[in-house]
Formats: C-alpha cells, sequence, structure tokens
C-alpha cells in the first residue's frame, strides 16, 4: 500500500489537493459555500452537519486545554456588538483598515501593502488573460495615457520602472523614456500593471445601527432640506453649528477645503454616529473590557488568563483558499495578564504550550513552525510577536499570532472609559518600594483562528491510498487522518447483513455508545466494503461490525480507519476500548 502524504502531493499538483478537499468538503457535508442556490455569497461559507461536528470537537479541544484543565485561566462569553468606543480605544475605528487601490485598466482591486514591488530598473510587462484582452487594454492605456504599447502576445511590454517614485514608457530599444508617471514602487497582483488610483483607506470593520429609529430615514429628511437650500455650506453651519465651530470636526474641515462630497460625507457620518456599531473584528477586546468584572468577580490574581472563541467579523478585501481567509470566521483566543517584567518568560511558556496543541493533532509536526515578527511588522506599542505558520498547500501561512502587548489594551481602555483597570497586591511591594503594589498587568496574547484551524487540520489528514483490490485493479482510497478526538464520528456501527437480529444488536452497541457521549452513528447501507470507504473519506476512525460470529459469540470486529486492521473484542468492551483510545 502506498501512502501518499498530502504534503508531497500537494508540493506537486498543490491546486488539485485543494480541489479534492474542497470538493470534499462539499459531497459529504463538511463546508457549503453560504445561499449557493442563490449563486453563494463569496467569503461566507456554512459548516454542514460533519463540518459542525468538526468545528465543535477543535473548539472544544481548545476549551479543554486553556480553560477547563487550567487554574488560573477562565472563559467568557461576549456580545458581538459592543459599545462604539470599544473600537475607538482599542484603535480599530480609525487604524483597522486596509490602503486599496483599483487598477485604472483591468479594475483590479487590491491591497497595496501586499502588492508585488519591482526592482527599480526593471521592465513592467503587463500580463493581460489572453490576447484579445491584450489589444482591448493597449487601446484604454494609448486612449487614457498617451502611449502605444508593444503587444508580445498577451504581454504588453514598454514600461520601465526608473526609480523608486517613478515609471516610464521607452519605445522599443530606447534609453530614454518619451513619457513618465509618478508611481508608489508597486504594480497590480493579476496583471501587474502600473497605471492605478490613489490609496484609499478602507475600515474592515463591518457597520450597524443600533435603535428604534432607522438612521437612513434621518439622512435622508437632513440632505433634503440642506440640498434644498441655495447656498449648502451656510445650510449645514445653521443646523451644524458646534460641528462647524470645532476646527477638528471632519464638517468644519470640509467646509474649510469648500469640498462638497466630503461635506455631504460628513453630514451623513455625524448623524449616523450616534446609532453606529460595528461587528466585533476580534474576540480580544472583551477580555480587556471585563477585566475588573473578572477580577473581581473570581477572586483572580495574576498571572492569570481570560479567554473567549467565538464568531469575528472583517469585510476581508481579499477572501481567498476556501475559509482560510472569509469575512465571518472563528477566533480563539486568550488574554494572559501577568506582572509587568515577566512578560519574556510567560511569552516562551505560551509558545510552547500552543505549538504542543497544533503538533498533539497533526499527522505532521514538522508542517508547523514558528516566525517572530521584525521590527516593522509589530504593532508600536507589542514589545515581542510570533506566528505559528502551517505548511499551506499554497505556502507558510499565519495559524496564530502570539503577541506580547505589554498593558497598551488596559491602558488605552483605562484612558478611554475613565475606569482604573489595574491589580493590587496587598502583599507585594511597587517599584517605589511601598505596599500595595498597583499595577497594571502586562498580557500575552495567543490568538488563533478556529475555521484556519479546521482547514489546516483537513489539509494534514487529507490522503489519497493506492491499492490493488480483489481482482487486481488499482484503486485510491481516499482516508482522512483527522485526530479521532476531532473527527465528527466517533465510531461507525456496522451490521453486516440487514437480518438475522444484526441490526437490532447494532443499535444496541449504539445505544450504548451515545449513553457514554460517544458519537457513533449506525449505517446498514450498500455493502460493507463501500461502508468502510465511506467512513475512511469522513474521517471515522473506527468501524464495528456486526457479523455472523456476533450472535454465536458475543463479539464484533474493531476496524481501524488508518490501519485498515480488524481486531475481535467482545461487545462488553467495545464502548471502554473506543474510550480508551479516545483518551489516549
Ligand atoms: N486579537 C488579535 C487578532 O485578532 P489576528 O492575527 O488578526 O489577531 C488571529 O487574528 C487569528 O485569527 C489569525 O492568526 C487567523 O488564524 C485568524 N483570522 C484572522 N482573520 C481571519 C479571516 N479573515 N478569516 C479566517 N481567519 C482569520
Amino acid at each position: 500500500m502506498n501512502d501518499v502524504r498530502p504534503e508531497s502531493a500537494t508540493a506537486k499538483r498543490p491546486a488539485e489537493v485543494m480541489k479534492k478537499l474542497v470538493a470534499l468538503c462539499k459531497s459529504r457535508g463538511f463546508v457549503f459555500q453560504s445561499s449557493e442556490i442563490y449563486g453563494g455569497l463569496k467569503s461566507a461559507y456554512d459548516y454542514g452537519p460533519l463540518g459542525a461536528e468538526l468545528k465543535r470537537n477543535l473548539m472544544g479541544e481548545w476549551w479543554r486545554d486553556m480553560v477547563t484543565t487550567r487554574e488560573n485561566v477562565v472563559g467568557i462569553d461576549a456580545s458581538i456588538i459592543m459599545h462604539p468606543d470599544v473600537w475607538r480605544a482599542s484603535g480599530h475605528a480609525a487604524g483597522f483598515s486596509d490602503p486599496l487601490v483599483d487598477c485604472k485598466i483591468s479594475k483590479e482591486r487590491f491591497r497595496a501593502d501586499k502588492a508585488p514591488r519591482p526592482a527599480v530598473g526593471s521592465e513592467l510587462p503587463i500580463t493581460c488573460p489572453d490576447k484579445g484582452v491584450a489589444k482591448d487594454w493597449a487601446d484604454q492605456i494609448r486612449k487614457q495615457f498617451g502611449v502605444e504599447l508593444e503587444r508580445d502576445g498577451n504581454v504588453l511590454r514598454g514600461l520601465r520602472a526608473i526609480s523608486a517614485t517613478e515609471f516610464g514608457f521607452f519605445a522599443r530599444a530606447a534609453n530614454a523614456p518619451e513619457k513618465t508617471w509618478p508611481w508608489r514602487g508597486y504594480v497590480s497582483p493579476l496583471f501587474g500593471s502600473p497605471f492605478l488610483s490613489e490609496e484609499r483607506q478602507f475600515n474592515l470593520m463591518f457597520r450597524t445601527a443600533l435603535g428604534a429609529v432607522d438612521p437612513m430615514q434621518e439622512v435622508s429628511t437632513i440632505l433634503s432640506e440642506l440640498t434644498a437650500q441655495g447656498d449648502l455650506n451656510a445650510a449645514v453651519r445653521a443646523r451644524f453649528p458646534g460641528e462647524a465651530a470645532d476646527a477638528e470636526h471632519m464638517i468644519s474641515k470640509a467646509l474649510r477645503d469648500n469640498d462638497r462630497g466630503r461635506l455631504l460625507r460628513s453630514v451623513i457620518e455625524t448623524i449616523t454616529l450616534p446609532t453606529m456599531a460595528y461587528l466585533r473584528p476580534e474576540t480580544a477586546q472583551a477580555m480587556f473590557v471585563q477585566f475588573k468584572n473578572v477580577l473581581d468577580s473570581q477572586g483572580l490574581k495574576p498571572p492569570f488568563g481570560i479567554a473567549q472563541m467565538g464568531k469575528s467579523f472583517r469585510n476581508e478585501v481579499t477572501v481567498e483558499h476556501f475559509i482560510f481567509r472569509s469575512c465571518e470566521f472563528e477566533q480563539m483566543e486568550m488574554e494572559f495578564f501577568c506582572e509587568p517584567g515577566t512578560q519574556r518568560e510567560w511569552m516562551s511558556y505560551w509558545k510552547e504550550q500552543r505549538m504542543n496543541w497544533w503538533q498533539r493533532y497533526a499527522n505532521y509536526k514538522e508542517d508547523f513552525r514558528f516566525r517572530q515578527h521584525g521590527k516593522d511588522e509589530m504593532a508600536f506599542y507589542a514589545d515581542d510577536c510570533y506566528d505559528v505558520e502551517y505548511k499551506y498547500p499554497w505556502g507558510w501561512g499565519e495559524l496564530e499570532g502570539i503577541a506580547s502587548r505589554t498593558d497598551y489594551d488596559l491602558s488605552q481602555h483605562e484612558k478611554h472609559s475613565g475606569v482604573t483597570l489595574q491589580y493590587v497586591d496587598q502583599e507585594k511591594a511597587g517599584p517605589d518600594g511601598k505596599k500595595p503594589w498597583k499595577y497594571k498587568p502586562f498580557v500575552i496574547e495567543p490568538a488563533a483562528g478556529a475555521t484556519r484551524a479546521l482547514l489546516c487540520f483537513l489539509i494534514d489528514a487529507y490522503h489519497e491510498e493506492e491499492r490493488r483490490t480483489a481482482s487486481g485493479e488499482v484503486e485510491i482510497r481516499t482516508v482522512l487522518k483527522l485526530h479521532p478526538r476531532l473527527a465528527p464520528i466517533k465510531c461507525a456501527v456496522l451490521p453486516l447483513v440487514r437480518k438475522d437480529g444484526m441490526p437490532e444488536k447494532a443499535r444496541e452497541i449504539i445505544g450504548q455508545m451515545l449513553k457514554a457521549g460517544i458519537n457513533a452513528k449506525y449505517d446498514e447501507k450498500h455493502a460493507i466494503g463501500k461502508r468502510y470507504a465511506r467512513h475512511d473519506e469522513i474521517g471515522t476512525p473506527w468501524c464495528v461490525t456486526i457479523d455472523g460470529q456476533t450472535l454465536l459469540d458475543g463479539t464484533v470486529t474493531l476496524r481501524d480507519r488508518d490501519t485498515t486492521q480488524q481486531v475481535r473484542i467482545l461487545i462488553a468492551e467495545v464502548v471502554a476500548t473506543i474510550r480508551a483510545r479516545l483518551d489516549a
């Protein structure tokens, strides 16, 4: 039997393994495209019967490891909509945005910070989807930019990066540019075009409105009143005198610049601000906001952690690789509050804990690694940060961030809320030598993606094995080697035939397993080989088969998914055997 590793298979044909996984997820009910019958909603996914079980198991394992089994970590379950000031304090409302750019030719929209940056002096070829499009785009460029690019199949040539701030058009064999344009040093990712719009900031948080009155009604009433008057600026000044007088307010700035478009937008923002709320873009902030309540109600003492898992929402510009990056996803995060000065040792502790957790459930431990963030990559307040990365079929990428966040978050919420967020240690003297020591704890934050974890464990588990059938033909066995604790169904109970009391015996065994909290499924359709194959494909670690001998001596066969080996055990031993293997 030839065990083909998913990693080696993906190394040869990466797109295909993802394609197979995505197809399996749909056909066996792990993950569906959201609203598929209406044409689907890009970047949103629904977890089917098996996916829902797998996600619950995975998140349950995280909760067990991070909360239940630790004396100094507690869990919370906070609301998704929080006070809007939370996001102003955390910096998300102002800074949680990506610089967005549009290509003026292809209309491709992308993130400027992720765009390719060709070397100074290099050619800037625009690679069009095909020859026909190349002709259209060359025409557009001639009309918009006044240059005739050379067509070389589907590639448009003649552009070159002159410096970090300028690119130009060089006619064939010319040394000097015929025409130059300013640029920001990057091209569009898909086609390599340097003809780009200005960068725009785009807040990634989803907005909504709270309250009994629809803010759009108010917006339309006020806007129609304002625009009905001859002098819009004067009308706005009269309607919003405070905002117009405040030099820092967006209305006053728009009035100063005499920018009609920005003025109308500022008016809309001002009207909607009081009812504006956001869907949380991370689960983390609730742990800082509820720090005092948790501390006071639980009698905790640093070092201690507050954990939470659940949905987060980000209006991502680029959604990619199936559920890897989506707009609605789940996170598993913990804020670990420790004494200032001890953050380094806690960082190494949590790094080790988290890596152990990931590797515990994986077939290939070498597909996980740490990557330390460079100074230029870290938030200004962080004093260290690592990503746990996974070797996805398209390359190494982030699974979890572990950040040493100092006391930044508590300080920010203290400043914005006016509530003191500190720990008073009666037994210790502070840096001034006096007791008690009052301090804001420093924080280590392991922040993992749950839906991304689900994808990683599916990739790790996906195997195809070649084997010969009895008639000598080669067939492919697809097997999801999911860790038994993650597997949606732990055990399938299969009567060999639908008669002779076998179904009844099988149902008896199922009843015992369900009573013991083991998710077991009864399956009697199709030949036994087909049933094994079906359960291999969805990752069921064990199959119990009731056959003729069962009725004679009370034994069944227990088949292992990965080895396909079968052993005979007494019915009375089935539950204990499965339990012991799950707990191993
Ligand atoms: N509180 C810190 C925080 O949220 P992050 O690196 O932005 O940090 C943590 O997110 C983890 O959440 C990531 O490592 C990733 O696994 C997951 N994640 C972030 N954005 C995601 C998205 N759009 N889709 C799926 N998972 C995402």
